[in-house]
């Protein structure tokens, strides 16, 4: 596997010893545990950001680990090849939080919102989808009035990952909705904040162990130093953030997918039929053939947008390729993993079962695959590179 990895680099190649280990003797025994009990990993949480893990991009002067996106992808990957629901709290916290807070925060922001999270001391979300507004969220309906001192913030979001552990979360609303998205703002909010409520949390297919909930607010106040970037930008800073976000949610896929394609080579060398190993069937070897090529495109799409990013050239389009070829590849992977095991790929003793439940979500959040084709078109169509 590490062979794979494109980085000569030694501090990466030893970042990347260092999070596959981990990933193997740490998170991995662990994850059917995670998923049967629905229990969110905070053990693990500390111990990644212990690692550097939780705000791989963010400079060390805001508490981060200073790598590139590149790197954060290799790692995720592995993170989330031992468990997804890892993954997706590693993902959230990295690219819809940390970077945000580190584009567009102040230095006093930074300071005081940024560093801990990147540290892995306090947790993240991202707030944007509504119950009436997922994959549109420009018409968003929750508001914000301007009061002494700050803002009043009123109405729901639902979907939201992290939303239940999160010391703070990063929620867009509006300040006037005649305006559509240029009305829209970003704001940095305390979740111990009076008014914040967990109202719901949704019991899922899979990333059981992540939560996934409704936030409402009820007149919650917002001091004005909690306004991120400036009034009238949230809806370019929640686009742009989700740019790298879908390069995180590409890396998630991939580890599912890589999961599952470990699990199915080992079962097929394994499982007899017929007088010899499976593996030696046709049929077998062309869904593994099938397999490896589908993961390794959607990886080299992933470490492309990745590199663009740490070049600072546009990669808009380039992460939503990556997230589209990714997360189908994944869906499309630990399909065919649950046809090499047949009827045990059925049952809860194979994590192929997982893979599969927990697959399905990459095709969904951070812009189901109709939204990346959406975005892949119009930067072709519009010549925007
Ligand atoms: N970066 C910065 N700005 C961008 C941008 C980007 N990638 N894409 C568009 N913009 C700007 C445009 O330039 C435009 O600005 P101007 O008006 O100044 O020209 C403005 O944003 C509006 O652009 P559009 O007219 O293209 O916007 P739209 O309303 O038609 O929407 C869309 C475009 C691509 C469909 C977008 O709405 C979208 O990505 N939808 C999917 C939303 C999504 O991914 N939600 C996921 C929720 S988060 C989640 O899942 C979190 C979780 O917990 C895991």
């Amino acid at each position: 596997m590490i062979n794979n990895w494109p980085e000569t680099d030694e501090s990466k190649k030893m970042l990347m010893e260092a999070v596959c280990a981990f990933a193997k003797s740490e998170i991995a025994p662990k994850a059917a545990e995670i998923d049967r009990n629905h229990r969110f990993p905070s053990e693990i949480v500390k111990q990644l950001g212990e690692m550097g893990l939780m705000g791989m991009m963010v400079p060390e002067e805001f508490g981060g680990a200073g790598m590139d996106a590149v790197s954060y992808a290799m790692a995720l990957e592995e993170v989330s090849a031992a468990c997804a629901s890892t993954g997706v709290i590693m993902s959230v916290n990295n690219s819809l939080v940390c970077y945000p807070l580190l584009a567009y925060g102040n230095d006093k922001q930074k300071q005081i919102f940024l560093a801990p999270v990147a540290r892995g001391e306090k947790l993240g979300c991202f707030a944007l989808s509504e119950p009436g507004h997922g994959s549109d969220p420009g018409g968003l309906k929750c508001t914000v009035t301007k009061v002494p001192g700050g803002y009043k913030l009123n109405g729901s979001k639902n979907f939201i990952t992290n939303g239940k552990e999160a010391d703070y979360a990063i929620v867009f609303a509006t300040l006037d909705r005649s305006l559509g998205s240029k009305g829209i703002s970003a704001f940095i909010v305390d979740t111990k904040a009076q008014g914040f409520q967990v109202a719901k949390l949704e019991d899922k297919l899979g990333i059981t162990g992540s939560s996934t909930a409704a936030l409402f607010f009820d007149n919650v106040f917002v001091p004005e130093d909690c306004l991120l970037g400036k009034e009238g930008q949230g809806f370019r800073i929640a686009l742009s953030t989700l740019d790298g976000g879908r390069i995180g949610i590409a890396a998630q896929a991939l580890g599912i997918a890589k999961c599952a394609l470990g699990a199915s080579v080992k079962f097929a060398n394994e499982r007899e039929q017929f007088g010899a190993p499976i593996a030696k069937l046709q049929a077998i070897q062309w869904f593994i053939a099938d397999m490896s090529t589908r993961l390794q495109g959607a990886r080299l799409l992933t470490w492309n947008a990745a590199k663009k990013k740490d070049q600072g050239l546009r990669y808009t389009k380039d992460a939503a390729m990556a997230k589209l070829s990714a997360s189908e590849a994944a869906m499309w992977i630990a399909t065919k993993a649950i046809q090499v095991h047949g009827g045990y790929g059925f049952t809860k003793d194979y994590m192929v079962e997982r893979n599969f439940r927990d697959a399905k979500i990459t095709e969904i959040y951070e812009g189901t695959s109709e939204i990346q084709r959406i975005v892949i078109a119009d930067s072709e169509l519009n010549n925007r590179e």
